[in-house]
This record gives structure tokens, C-alpha cells and sequence, in this order.
């Protein structure tokens, strides 16, 4: 693939190889912890999907962003599935070298193949607990079945490798770690990602992240080191775990290569900042050119080293 633009380099020399992208805030639960992929426009459930960004200005802000050397895309919400057209804005997009999407998994199992047919290459499935019990009180809702149903299909219409995420909650979730790596093992091409929990609603105690490592490393019999934020990942009899710590963490903040878009169509540097938003909802591909350059221009690493 041949760019045809300069790469989007920021100030802190760190290159933007990947778009996360919502498509919108619409979520059909309601998790005790969500950060909302950082919008704070509330009751989520009621967000209107009229000012969700629109199939063009999402095809032209990839093939924009494509020229400029970015190859990974990902979707997310609120819940990407709940957009009626989502199938047909993957099948929109050029070739890209990863498309992904971050779901809740409920309504998965009824379109895994027709987002696989449509050019859709993996997705990660939000599965903090096997518990049918936990999972309602951590999400409001009682569909745990349906999730599981999701994870399978997702498997069987080789949407992978399939990610598990597992936010993890103090004293309510942390002691399923094993269970869930065991059935991680046991789905096939699936990796469980433990997710250190931003705090934001005061849902939970801190977890020993660190303590969790350890164990992990223990029971290992290879431990990698991710490219992505300098993730960690453990081979553990066959199954693949990854640990996502972002709290603090200057090395994750140094190593992040992604330029977030919120549902309403702006471009948004950090998860944790709305300094800095470009809007980009009604511009054509040649507009969003120099907009992508401002908004990469403007990024700032939230967690810096302390001098
Ligand atoms: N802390 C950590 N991860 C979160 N997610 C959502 N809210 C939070 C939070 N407060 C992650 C979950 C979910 C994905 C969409 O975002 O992993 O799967």
C-alpha cells in the first residue's frame, strides 16, 4: 500500500496507525463502570441517533486516513451492532489491514457472518463474568446467554482472534480470572484481555495489578511484549492472555498510536482529554486531510513521565 500523504506524527513523535471510531452512544446495558469511549452526553439510552456520524463521513475519513499510512480501524459505541447500516459501513471501507469491532456480544450471534461477509476481520466481546447473577447486577441486564451465544458465533464465522475484555472490579469479578482464561482456552482462537478499570463512577477498589501479573507470569510459559501500549501478554497452557494497564501508566500513554472519532463526528486525541476535538462530521475527503494533521497536531500523552 503506497501513502500517498505524510504520516500523522504528533509532538510527542508518536504515529497514528490506527482509528477508534464510534459509531454511537445508543447501548442496549448499561455497565456499572462504562467510560462512554469518553462522551458525556447522558441518559446514554436516549442518545439520538440522529447526530450519529453518517456512512460517507465515515468512508471518506478512512480512505483520508489511509493515505496517511493509518491501517487499523475499530468500531465501537455505545454498541456498534444497535447501527442498522453497520454491515454496509464496513463493506464501504477500502482495504485495510485490520477491521475490528468492540461489542457487547448481545446481538452478535444473529450477524457474525454477515459482518464477516461484509469485511468485518475480528471483534472483542466484553465479558467481565460467566456469572449469569454478576453479569446482571454489572451490566443491568440478564443475557448472559446471549453473549455466550455471541462469543461462538463470532468463533464460528472466524472473527478472530476473538478478545474477550474482563474489566476487572474489585471483589465482585477478580477471583473469575482463571475461570475466564479457562474458557477462553476452551472457545478456540480466543484471548481474554484483563482490563485495569478506570474509575470513574466509584464502582470499585483498586485491584493489584501488579500482584495479578505476577501469578500470570508465574503459571506462564511465555510472556510478549506488545507493540500496541506495550501490553503484556501470557501464554498459559495454550491460552492466550493480554493485560491492559492504562492507569498511570506513561509507557502505555508514550506507546499510543490511535486517534479517536466520537459518534457525533469529531476527532478526539486521548480517551481521557476533550482538549483538542476537530469536527469533522460534514467535511469531504480532501477537508479531512488538514483536519486529521490538526487534530494529530493538538494530541497530548495524558499520562506523561514526571520530570
Ligand atoms: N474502565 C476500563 N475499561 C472500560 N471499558 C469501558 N468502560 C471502562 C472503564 N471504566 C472497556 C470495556 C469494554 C470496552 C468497550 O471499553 O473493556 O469492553
Amino acid at each position: 500500500m503506497q501513502n500517498t500523504h505524510a504520516p500523522l506524527i504528533d509532538t510527542y513523535n508518536r504515529t497514528i496507525t490506527s482509528l477508534r471510531i464510534s459509531i454511537t452512544q445508543r447501548c442496549n446495558l448499561s455497565c456499572i463502570y462504562c467510560h462512554g469511549e469518553g462522551e458525556s452526553i447522558s441518559p446514554r439510552t436516549l442518545a439520538h441517533p440522529q447526530n450519529e456520524i453518517s456512512r460517507e463521513t465515515i468512508a471518506s475519513l478512512v480512505r483520508a486516513a489511509r493515505a496517511h499510512g493509518v491501517r487499523r480501524i475499530k468500531f465501537t459505541g455505545g454498541e456498534p451492532l444497535l447501527r442498522s447500516d453497520f454491515a454496509e459501513i464496513i463493506s464501504e471501507l477500502p482495504h485495510m489491514k485490520d477491521i475490528s469491532a468492540t461489542t457487547n456480544g448481545t446481538l452478535l450471534s444473529e450477524c457474525a457472518h454477515d459482518l464477516a461477509a461484509a469485511g468485518l476481520h475480528r471483534v472483542n466481546i466484553s465479558l467481565d463474568t460467566l456469572q449469569p447473577d454478576r453479569y446482571q447486577r454489572i451490566t443491568g441486564h440478564n443475557v448472559l446467554n446471549s453473549v455466550l451465544d455471541g462469543v461462538a458465533a463470532a468463533v464460528d464465522a472466524e472473527l478472530t482472534p476473538v478478545k474477550l475484555n474482563m474489566v476487572l472490579l474489585s471483589g465482585t469479578n477478580d477471583e473469575e480470572i482463571w475461570d475466564l482464561i479457562d474458557f477462553a482456552r476452551a472457545s478456540g482462537d480466543v484471548i481474554l484481555q484483563i482490563i485495569e478499570l478506570m474509575d470513574f463512577t466509584g464502582v470499585s477498589g483498586s485491584v493489584d495489578m501488579g500482584g495479578i501479573e505476577d501469578t500470570l507470569r508465574a503459571r506462564a510459559s511465555t510472556v510478549i511484549t506488545r507493540e500496541m501500549h506495550r501490553r503484556k501478554k501470557y501464554l498459559i497452557d495454550g491460552a492466550e492472555v493480554e493485560v491492559v494497564r492504562p492507569i498511570d501508566n506513561s509507557i502505555f500513554c508514550a506507546n499510543c498510536n490511535r486517534l479517536r472519532v466520537t459518534s457525533d463526528g469529531q476527532l478526539k486525541g486521548c480517551l481521557l482529554s476533550n482538549d483538542g476535538l476537530v469536527d469533522i462530521s460534514n467535511a469531504t475527503e480532501e477537508e479531512i486531510h488538514p483536519l486529521l494533521e490538526k487534530a494529530v497536531a493538538m494530541r497530548k500523552p495524558y499520562y506523561r513521565p514526571s520530570v
